[in-house]
This record gives C-alpha cells, structure tokens and sequence, in this order.
C-alpha cells in the first residue's frame, strides 16, 4: 500500500509516497482501507523529531486519524460489515491506504458527511469533547478557548454551543475570531501580542458579567497558561490540551488556591485501548448524533491529495488555517 513516510527527521521535504506492507487485522480489530485523513500538530512534530509515536505504533508513518470503509474483518470481529463507513482515532500509521484498529474504536461516518468532511473529525471533536468531560463543562457555563479557529477550537466552540454553553476565544488573528462567530463563537480576545493576554481578566468581566471563565481549554499553553487563571470563575477548571506558545509560564499559585481552580493535563495519543475506546464511545454516544443532524459540522481549511502531503503539512505549518487540513486517498 502507499503511505506518507517520514525518511528522516526535518521539513516537509523528508516525507515521501512510498510502498510500504499493508498491516494486517488481529482478532478483533478491522482493516480499514482509508478514504480521508488530516493533520494534526502531532504529526509537524513526528516529522521534526521532536514527538516518537507510542510504542507499538508505526514510528515513521504519522496519521492519527481516518475515515473510510472496512475491508477486511478479524477472526472475532462481528461488529461490522465489509464496505462500512467508519471513522476514528489511531496512534499513528494513518496517512497511509489502509490502517488497522480495534473494531470498538471506530464509529460510523454519519450519511450526511462525504469522505473528506468524515476525515476531518475524530481526533478533533473527540479531544474537544473529551476535554470538556473531563473538565465537567454543564450547560450554562462560560467556556475560554484559546487558538479558537485552530481544528480543536472550533470543534470545540461547536460542542459548548450545542450543548448550552457560552464559548469565548482568543487567537493571534482577528479575522479567525469574527469566522468563528458562525460556528458559535460569542466573542473573541484578539492577541496582538503576549503582553496583552495581561488584559484577559477585563475580557473575561466584561462578557462574563464579573463571574469569569468556568472552563478554560487551554491549546496553547506559555503566556495563555498564566493569564487564564486571573480570567477564570471561582472553581472554575482549566484543562491543558496543547503547549504551542511553550513549555513553561510564571503562575501565581494564589489564584489556585483562592479560587479553588482544578488545573487538568491530558493527550490523546498515548491512552490505552481501552481508554480510547471509552472515549470513542462517549463521542458516539454525544457528538455523532450532532453531527448526524448537521448541529455541528467538520470546519474544512484546506484539502490535498496523499500525494501533496508536504503541500499540506507547509499549509498547517504555516499557522494561517482556520479548522483542518485533509488529506484524500483514492
Ligand atoms: N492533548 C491532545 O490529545 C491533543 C489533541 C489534538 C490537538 N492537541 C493540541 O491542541 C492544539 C490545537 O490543535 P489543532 O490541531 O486544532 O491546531 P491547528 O488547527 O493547527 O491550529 C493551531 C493554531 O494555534 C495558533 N498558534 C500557533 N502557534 C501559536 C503560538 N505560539 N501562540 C499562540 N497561538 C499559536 C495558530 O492560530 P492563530 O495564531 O491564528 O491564533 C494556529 O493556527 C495544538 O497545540 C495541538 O498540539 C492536543
């Protein structure tokens, strides 16, 4: 089968279509022969050297989602039929034809979702959905994400939408923050530069009416880290997801203790199985039915082929994409 390979560790110019062996299916798991895939951060860093792939995992085929049609059935997989449309999350290997996972950590593509739609979901609406459950996100609370027109955000400011939330943003790019406000977005803190995330409280006052944020999905991690703990609610719960903006940040332990805030970390990619079919289920369970009905919908940046996978990962790497960048099989 085809697959994007990373040759060795650099730009986009290391990745290659080459002919690598087609993974076969273990007992309870389906051969999925892919139709859509799409970036994610992850795989800029897979490719950089700076993020291996799980143990276990292809460790130089990134890919960490798919949607397509089941090929071939394990001994003991019941579950589905030959030629049904699914989707999921992997830990690695699915920029690829074919991909293999457990029969229980895929759901079925919705109807209304054509191949490259149905690709640009899982990993973001699962990690945003995810991420509010474990932060225990209810209906009337006030939600900050920051990096609002990124792929999670907006999978994100969907769901708090959807779910009878209020969903606040803030981006480095104005223009992301006003096409947000058709997926739902309430409004939007425009982040010239770091130095006025020390204004972020005022924000948070103002469309808060003085109460603060109850949950923050922090994708950016650094300066945003810090300056969300000044913007948030009294217990309110901040859920690191992604450290683009760096590693490490000055808090002020008081506002934790003060305000008795739950400070939560979490990844996807290195869950077991079993916690990524749980996950998977809860997705199937809250989200596909909303996705189902056209409530909430994939948010397209770009599409390319397989073949112009260094294409797609410049344009993801270029900072400049509002929601996903696909990549089509055919
Ligand atoms: N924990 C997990 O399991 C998990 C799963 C998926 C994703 N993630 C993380 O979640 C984040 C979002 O992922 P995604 O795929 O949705 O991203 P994405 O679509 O690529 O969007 C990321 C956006 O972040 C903003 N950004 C980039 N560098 C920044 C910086 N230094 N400071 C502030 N903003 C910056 C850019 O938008 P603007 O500059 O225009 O605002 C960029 O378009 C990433 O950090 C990713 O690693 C984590």
């Amino acid at each position: 089968m085809k697959a994007v390979v990373i040759t060795r560790f650099g730009g986009p110019e290391v990745l290659e279509i080459q002919d690598v062996p087609k993974p076969q299916p273990g007992p309870e798991e389906v051969l999925v022969n892919v139709r859509s895939t799409a970036l994610n951060r992850a795989d800029l860093l897979q490719r950089s050297g700076r993020y291996a792939a799980p143990a276990g995992e292809p460790q130089n085929i990134s890919g960490l989602e798919f949607a397509g049609e089941v090929a071939e059935l394990g001994t003991n997989a019941h579950r589905w039929r030959k030629g049904d449309g699914v989707m999921g999350i992997v830990g690695g290997g699915a920029h690829a034809e074919f991909v293999t996972t457990h029969q229980d950590a895929v759901v079925a593509v919705p109807s209304n979702l054509d191949w490259s739609a149905a690709g640009a979901v899982p990993e973001v609406f699962i990690t945003a959905h995810d991420a509010l459950r474990q932060a225990g996100f209810k209906a009337g609370e006030n939600v900050l994400i920051h990096a609002a027109g990124s792929g999670v955000g907006l999978a994100a400011t969907q769901i708090v939408k959807a779910l009878g939330g209020r969903a606040f943003g803030t981006s480095r790019t104005p223009d992301k923050i006003e096409r947000a406000k058709a997926f739902g977005l309430e409004s939007g803190f425009s982040v010239s530069e770091p130095s006025v995330l020390a204004e972020l409280s005022v924000f948070a006052d103002d469309v808060t009416g003085g109460r603060g944020f109850d949950v923050v999905l922090d994708l950016n991690g650094g300066p945003y880290f810090a300056a969300s703990l000044e913007a948030m609610a009294l217990r309110g719960r901040l859920i690191l997801i992604g450290g683009v903006a760096g590693g490490k940040t000055d808090v002020d332990l008081y506002q934790i203790l003060r305000k008795r805030l739950h400070i939560i970390g979490t990844v996807l990619r290195a869950r077991s199985l079993q916690e990524k079919i749980t996950i998977t289920a809860a997705f199937a369970e809250e989200v596909v039915p909303l996705l189902a009905k056209g409530t909430i919908q994939p948010v397209i940046d770009s599409v390319f082929h397989l073949d112009q996978c260094q294409d797609a990962h410049r344009r993801l790497e270029s900072n400049e994409t509002f929601g996903k960048v696909v990549l089509t099989i055919s």
